[in-house]
């Protein structure tokens, strides 16, 4: 199979879509991969390196869609990019569809075959292409949240770990999931007297184990987090209602009762945020002062670690792209059911049924879309 590689084009996005040992297992299989130039300089990714794992760096995103039968990238494509995508053309990327009614309709129009990294998705229930972004935004909300505690960056001046003879900081986590707990481990890791909450038994349980004694772990409910907040120097907001809004579980009142100079990190403010003061920001404006706490609140925390971020995501997707490099789409989504739900569209077919109901658009089952071939 061709697999073509664009440039990112959305503002701040450095992630790239395959790295070096990528390209080197496609080609392995016998596959052709074309790479855009300067794709992967954003991550520390050169020309030379996809070059030497076997790409063939091309100069244009027009070439890259002419020539290639799968697309791999990280972003849902733009306006900009709509004319290059073509008939039975394969993109594997994030696309959000239920939130991009133009995008969806370009997709079905020309007929394109798209599968989104967000809605791949295990026996389980899990999410994983979605789970290395949580990972690394977890462990990066503990990291943006100790340097805002810094005095110069208008915080308290607090040093998580504190010092011997001098008390850590508090940091409490709300929501013990993929986020929390990797905000957990960083917080520990870093000598911080932690404490979660969630408002899954199995899942407090599962924590108090790990953690053993290196953090609380407490029911999420009105009264605790009330308590927990109001001496806490960081806040990690790590709630995910599936399917759902987050709920404002930590209220302005709660806000106003924190301690002058301490920061919340609401990680899920990509859902609407589990805090009632915050709103999304970005990477070049990342935090606004309320109530005399920092609130940092950017919508792609992964953003700013870049490499890492190619690297975890592209461990987790390669595996995908090989079985549909390999066996082709529908024999992949036949033997794969995680690809088989990351399906969208397929053949001018809406294959998604949350996407289809975002829309009032007809629903078709992929079963039924592969048999109309
Ligand atoms: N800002 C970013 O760049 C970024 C990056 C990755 C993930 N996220 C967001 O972070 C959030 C967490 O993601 P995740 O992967 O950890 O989800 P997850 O499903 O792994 O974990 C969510 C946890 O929240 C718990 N929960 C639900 N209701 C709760 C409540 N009322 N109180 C306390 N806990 C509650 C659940 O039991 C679960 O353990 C999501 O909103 C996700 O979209 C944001």
């Amino acid at each position: 199979m061709i697999i073509g590689v664009p440039v990112e084009i959305k503002n701040f996005e450095n992630r790239v879509g395959i790295t070096a040992a990528g390209v080197n297992a496609l080609k392995e299989y016998g596959h052709q991969v074309l790479v855009q130039k300067g794709a992967g300089l954003g991550s520390g990714i050169t020309d030379e390196e996809y070059r030497k794992a076997g790409a063939e760096i091309v100069s244009s995103a027009g070439e890259i869609y002419e020539r290639a039968e799968m697309i791999i990238k990280i972003k849902e494509p733009l306006p900009q990019e709509y004319d290059y995508l073509k008939r039975e053309q394969i993109i594997f990327t994030y696309l959000h569809l239920a939130a991009d009614e133009d995008l969806t309709r370009m997709l079905l129009e020309k007929e394109v075959t798209a599968i989104a990294y967000e809605t791949v998705q295990l026996k389980d229930g899990s999410l994983p292409l979605l789970i290395p972004m949580s990972e690394v935004a977890g462990r990066l909300s503990i990291q943006a949240g100790a340097y805002f505690l810094e005095k110069p960056q208008g915080g308290s001046g607090v040093l998580l770990g504190g010092v011997p003879g001098v008390k850590p900081a508090k940091v409490v986590i709300l929501g013990g999931g993929s986020v929390g707990i990797n905000a957990a481990r960083m917080a520990v890791g870093l000598g911080a007297e932690v404490t979660i909450l969630d408002i899954s038994v199995p899942r407090l349980r599962y924590l108090d184990e790990i953690f053993n004694s290196r953090a609380k772990t407490l029911m999420s409910n009105k009264y605790n987090i009330a308590e927990e907040t109001a001496d806490a120097d960081l806040v990690i907001g790590a709630v995910l209602i599936p399917g759902g809004r987050t709920p404002a579980l930590i209220t302005e009142e709660m806000v106003k009762n924190m301690k002058e100079g301490s920061v919340i990190v609401d990680v899920a403010i990509d859902q609407g945020g589990c805090v009632e003061t915050t709103y999304p920001t970005t990477h070049d404006n990342p935090v606004f002062i309320k109530h005399g706490v920092i609130h940092y609140s950017v919508s792609n925390m992964p953003g700013a670690v870049a490499r890492t971020s190619t690297f975890a995501l592209t461990n987790a997707t390669l595996p995908y792209v090989m079985e549909l490099a390999n066996k082709g789409l529908e024999r992949a989504v036949e033997e794969n059911r995680a690809l088989y739900a990351g399906v969208n569209t397929y053949h001018g077919k809406l294959t998604c049924k949350p996407v289809a109901e975002a829309f009032n658009m007809e629903y078709t089952s992929l079963e039924d879309a592969l048999k109309g071939q």
